[in-house]
């Protein structure tokens, strides 16, 4: 079964085939020729995640899924969220991201923040949102090479390694993205 999976990322792209599975054949916009920017300026995950999957649905008629993901700080009031991607510039600058969030929470002793992704599929014409969390702690500095974005400043509540510390099957386990696609998958399976 083919789905188009709104992403040019690779990391995504390897840590969300893993939980779905060989079944679905998971293309790429760039595999389907979308190679403009898809718009996305929604104030919330679920918003955005709608938003680009009813984009590619209307230019494609293929089934598909957008996901949406933002790491929502407690001490900051759920910042960076959704500008997640855009918090320190315009541009999509990891260096810069990190970097900033570690200067904002400079000093602070409530370090508790959670990822949270959503993700929204159409199928047959039909809608459907599925939401994954996974609360943590941020850290006093970088930890670990793997993984990408945030991943070196998070540690997942009951661990003792940040998400960059971490081989991708051990982040997909407990992450807010392998959460939010395992219902995805579920969903899917039912569907077949
Ligand atoms: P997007 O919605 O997946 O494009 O992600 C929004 C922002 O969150 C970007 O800055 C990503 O680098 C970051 N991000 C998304 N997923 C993860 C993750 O699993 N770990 C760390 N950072 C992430």
């Amino acid at each position: 079964m083919k789905l188009i999976f709104a992403t040019n990322n690779a990391h995504k792209l390897r840590e969300v085939a893993e939980v779905v599975g060989d079944e679905f054949e998971l293309v790429t916009l760039r595999e389907c020729g979308i190679t403009e920017d898809i718009p996305e300026d929604e104030p919330t995950l679920e918003g955005n995640a709608l938003q680009k999957a009813r984009y590619i649905y209307a230019r494609t008629g293929i089934d598909c899924f957008a996901d949406d993901t933002g790491l929502e700080v407690d001490a900051l009031g759920g910042e960076p969220g959704v500008r997640s991607a855009r918090y320190a510039t315009d541009g999509h600058d990891d260096e810069a991201n990190k970097r900033l969030l570690l200067e904002r929470m400079a000093g602070k002793s409530d370090r508790a923040a959670q990822f949270r992704t959503a993700i929204a599929l159409i199928i047959g014409g039909e809608e459907h949102l599925f939401e994954g969390v996974v609360r943590g702690a941020i850290t006093e500095a970088e930890r670990g090479e793997g993984g990408f974005g945030y991943d070196p400043l998070f540690v997942p509540d009951g661990y003792e390694s940040s998400f960059a510390e971490m081989s991708s099957q051990e982040k997909n386990a407990i992450s807010h993205r392998g959460r939010a696609v395992r219902k995805l998958a579920e969903y899917l399976q039912k569907t077949k």
